[in-house]
């Protein structure tokens, strides 16, 4: 996702945009560029690719002057070229802005300044925000700080955004969902969207808050949230490593990327769905309703995700779904036509086997969408469309946020089919939307430190056990088979995941009074017939540990232990519910001392057959 520096003091800013960057490459980015503020104007550089060329550029065209802001895009809206790269400016240069995000409403925004006579150069919908602040900036009586917060009041989405303007020396910042971090130096201040950025120059951080805004000058900063009001924020000492601060200060990546599900899922979210008016907006060139069937390809975790998605079409959609492990379709001769949308789900767009079958499915005449999180993979150079999840970077080889966005892509598109289809009214597409609107909220609420460490005392009093059954119902029984599989990739625990009906048919064989059995029983119209499942496991000793809703307190006589979470509408369930078995598995693997960024023999790509 974009990286944000900014800079301001007695260095000459170039290098420390630059270098900045660089330590945000990580992030993912297809785009770069930097402004730079010397004599009273403003001067940018901005190229397609990598940093590289944007330091070819600056190494034949440089720029002087101790005031700057850079930039590294991820393309949401517009092409990854040289005009959509950051920074933008309006047309008379005067003032430049850089953002990280997705300004929801910038069609309709883009339009009445268009109206106004404001000419855009990009399609992107960062541009909105300089044209916006200019307006603002005069009407104001040239006050930046305040033509900015007037703007922020009218934009909708996500932001993290650097707006500097010619004729003064400062920088005003602010945030709403998009990362922001403050370096505090002495006579020099500094902005980035990660640590990293900032660790060479200075160790003394501000974090700012959702709704923090921010002015940066030579001598110092102040904080007001949006309103304008003065607001107070400590000044941390890190003293993280290079590698610790790649990490956020978390032990693990996995552990990070964890908690940076409630933000990979707004931005897989933002901008996709109106609950005002029921609709989705995907940006999907194909016809929805055109096809007759519908096959999900993918691997691993990727695939648990498509199971969910195949309960949510068929469910919303109503049109036949099929999933398939991607090393089976491609060699089992499928059935193939030009009415059949093959969707691959790939967080890497890499994966030897779902690369291969997606070519195999454009063999027999298949329409391909994928549901992709890595720009420009090998995957989305061959796909009829991609519906990007935008969970940033994932390091940790086991999936996690990955496969909740994942998920939440399944979901809007179960939705945009069924309201091209017609088989979900406006009222039931309105109530799920905003279910679904709901969700970084609800996993954030899942990730408290309360639950967390309950889950963790759960977690470590089961960490001997050789083996563990998870157990699922309905849209969550792909839940129980993720569950199982997080466990056995990095604690080594042999696991089972079931569908809590088929139990009996098998792994009841296996319980006895060492098995702890984990079973999604979170509010559902099955809820019942999975109390009837837990009862018979507990009438062979089993050792029960439920998931269940907040509140319900009568299913929870049936649990030796209790994790609960939060509740949330059954079609979006598997999201929130997903977040406390990963946290089980997690907390199961670091008491057993396991290496979970780097579990013995996965691969984070499997590029090979
Ligand atoms: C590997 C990883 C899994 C991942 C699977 C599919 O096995 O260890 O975490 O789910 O590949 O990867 P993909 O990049 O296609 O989603």
């Amino acid at each position: 996702m974009c990286g944000i520096v900014g800079y301001i003091g007695a260095r000459q800013a170039q290098g420390v945009l630059v270098s900045g960057l660089a330590k945000l490459e990580y992030r993912g980015y297809d785009s770069a560029g930097v402004a730079i503020l010397d004599h009273g104007s403003i001067q940018v550089r901005k190229k397609a690719g990598k940093l590289a060329n944007l330091g070819a550029e600056l190494a034949e065209h440089p720029l002087a002057g101790t005031l700057g802001i850079g930039h590294t895009r991820w393309a949401t809206h517009g092409l990854p070229n040289d005009t959509n790269a950051h920074p933008h400016a309006t047309e008379d240069g005067r003032i430049v802005i850089i953002h990280n995000g997705i300004i929801e409403n910038y069609l309709s925004l883009k339009a009445e300044l268009r109206a106004r006579g404001h000419e855009f150069k990009s399609e992107t919908d960062s541009e909105v925000l300089a044209h916006l602040i200019e307006e603002k900036y005069a009407q104001t009586g040239s006050d930046l700080y305040e033509a900015v917060r007037l703007s922020l009041g009218e934009v909708r989405g996500a932001y993290g955004i650097v707006v500097t303007h010619a004729d003064h020396r400062e920088i005003v910042a602010a945030r709403t969902v998009s990362p922001l971090v403050m370096g505090v130096g002495e006579g020099e201040m500094f902005l980035a969207s990660d640590v990293p950025a900032l660790l060479p120059y200075t160790r003394r951080m501000v974090f700012l808050h959702d709704g923090d805004m921010v002015v940066l000058s030579d001598s110092g900063y102040r904080v007001t949230d949006l309103q304008g009001r003065a607001v107070t924020r400590q000044i941390d000492q890190i003293d993280w490593d290079a590698e610790a601060a790649e990490k956020g200060g978390f032990d693990t990546y996995m552990l990070k990327e964890i908690y940076e599900q409630p933000t990979a899922l707004t931005n897989t979210l933002i901008g996709r769905l109106n609950d005002d008016s029921g609709e989705v907006n995907l940006d999907i060139n194909l016809d929805p309703s055109s096809f007759k069937r519908i096959s999900i390809i993918a691997c691993g975790t990727a695939y648990l995700a498509g199971l969910v998605g195949e309960y949510l079409i068929e469910q919303l959609a109503r049109i036949p779904v099929e999933v398939d492990v991607a090393s089976e379709y491609r060699y089992r001769d499928p059935l193939v036509s030009e009415h059949t949308l093959a969707i691959v789900i790939s967080q890497s767009g890499e994966t030897i086997d779902t690369l291969e079958a997606l070519r195999e499915a454009k063999k027999g005449g298949a329409k391909t969408l994928g549901v992709i999180n890595a720009k420009g993979s090998s995957m989305t150079r061959e796909l009829d469309d991609t519906l990007y999840i935008h969970a940033g970077p994932e390091i940790g080889v086991a999936s996690t946020k990955a496969y909740t966005s994942m998920v939440g892509a399944m979901l809007m598109l179960a939705l945009w089919l069924a309201r091209a289809r017609g088989t979900l009214s406006e009222a039931q597409a309105k109530e799920l939307l905003s279910a679904a609107r709901e969700l970084p909220r609800l996993v954030e609420e899942a990730l408290s430190p309360q639950r967390v460490a309950q889950i963790k005392v759960v977690a470590e009093k089961y960490a001997h056990a050789r083996d563990y059954l998870f157990l699922g119902r309905g849209v969550n029984a792909p839940t129980a088979l993720e569950g199982a599989l997080k466990l056995k990739e990095i604690s080594y625990i042999h696991a089972e995941g079931y569908a809590a009906g088929e139990m009996k048919h098998g792994p009841i064989a296996l319980i006895d009074e060492n098995l702890p059995v984990v079973v999604v029983a979170t509010q559902s119209r099955l809820l019942e017939k999975t109390i009837s499942n837990v009862q018979e496991v507990r009438a062979r000793a089993g050792k029960v540990i439920l998931l269940l809703s907040d509140g319900d307190t009568e299913n929870a006589q049936h649990a030796d232990d209790v994790i609960y979470v939060p509740r949330s509408h059954e079609m979006v369930s598997p999201i929130v519910n997903v977040v406390a078995l990963q946290l089980l598995s997690y907390f199961t693997a670091t008491a057993l001392g396991k290496d979970v960024d780097k579990p013995r023999n996965l691969a984070k790509s499997v590029t090979v057959e």
